[in-house]
């Protein structure tokens, strides 16, 4: 049987997408009497960017599970030097039974991928963030149920958690909004995505309103002046459904991408989100490590 890697949402088949989000929501239910099903297994990670959630939330679901966990900056690790990305991905695998990576270079994960014989999680690449999508989808379901056939509005910058979105919609059937700046618009949509240079038409209808931040690690200096028409603000929540929900995936540049109010409102479930990183995460570990 092949190796479970958790690198592209597109190379899982749905149902198996969907059955992780389900397992899930079972492990939030479970979450003070957790089921010890990592015992005896050891997961790496790695980061060569910072991170608070990712890093804690998979430590600490791995910890809950029963199994190890391993923390290192791919800075102190021999592949920062001459170290091959080979040899990297072989040792790996005599050590641990599953690598979680933060690896800014999305090729490289995918190489490293095809050198190992244990899982890859992807924890973040300049290119895509699943580990987040998952989470983001399982709170979407607890608030406002059932994806399919919803909207989902995304504004500001076309980065990594946006392109992670768009693989998202014909997986869980639901019409994705993208509004940027015309600069970032995207070459080419793909199936379920629409394009709006305009805000608050992309805003209206939706049953969910999302941003990030401006300015993605690495792409620090650059200027952000032409993203203010895509700040969410009331005025951009109020052209939303009624019961619409703001989310973030979280670090947030308050005045930037979102304001205050909305974040003080009852439509913010920004903590929800982070907190559901830790379940979507325990399912993600279990799908991969356990087959
Ligand atoms: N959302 C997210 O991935 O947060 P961290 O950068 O803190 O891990
Ligand atoms: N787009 C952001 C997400 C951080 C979780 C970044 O890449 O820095």
């Amino acid at each position: 049987m092949s190796i479970r890697h958790f690198i592209n949402l597109p190379d899982i088949c749905a149902d198996e997408l969907k059955g992780i989000i389900k397992h899930a929501h079972k492990l939030k239910a479970e979450k003070f009497d957790p089921p010890q099903i990592m015992a005896g297994l050891s997961l790496a990670m790695v980061f060569d960017k910072r991170s608070t959630r990712t890093r804690m939330s998979f430590e600490i679901g791995m910890k809950q599970l029963g199994g190890h966990t391993i923390v290192m900056g791919m800075g102190e690790m021999q592949i920062a030097g001459a170290e091959s990305i080979e040899d990297t991905g072989a040792v790996l695998s005599r050590y641990v039974d599953a690598v979680m990576l933060r690896m800014s270079d999305h090729a490289n994960m995918e190489e490293l991928a095809r050198n190992t014989t244990i899982p890859v999680i992807n924890g973040m690449t300049n290119d895509s963030h699943p580990c987040q999508i998952m989470a983001d989808i399982m709170t979407i379901e607890e608030n406002i149920g059932d994806l399919k056939g919803k909207k989902i509005a995304w504004f500001g910058d076309y980065n990594n958690v946006c392109k992670t979105f768009e693989q998202a919609a014909p997986i869980w059937d639901f019409e994705l909004a993208i509004s940027t700046p015309e600069d970032l618009a995207p070459t080419s949509t793909g199936d379920k995505v629409t394009y709006y240079a305009d805000a608050k038409e992309a805003a209206k209808n939706a049953d969910v309103i999302v941003t990030d931040t401006w300015i993605s690690m690495g792409e620090e200096g650059k200027s952000i002046d032409k993203f203010m028409p895509y700040q969410v603000n009331s005025d951009l929540m109020a052209c939303a459904n009624d019961g619409a929900i703001f989310m973030h995936c979280m670090p947030i540049h308050k005045n930037e991408e979102v304001t205050p109010e909305v974040l003080k409102s009852p439509a913010c479930v920004i903590y929800d989100e982070a907190e559901n990183r830790l379940h979507a995460q325990k399912a993600i570990l279990a799908w991969s490590m356990l087959k």
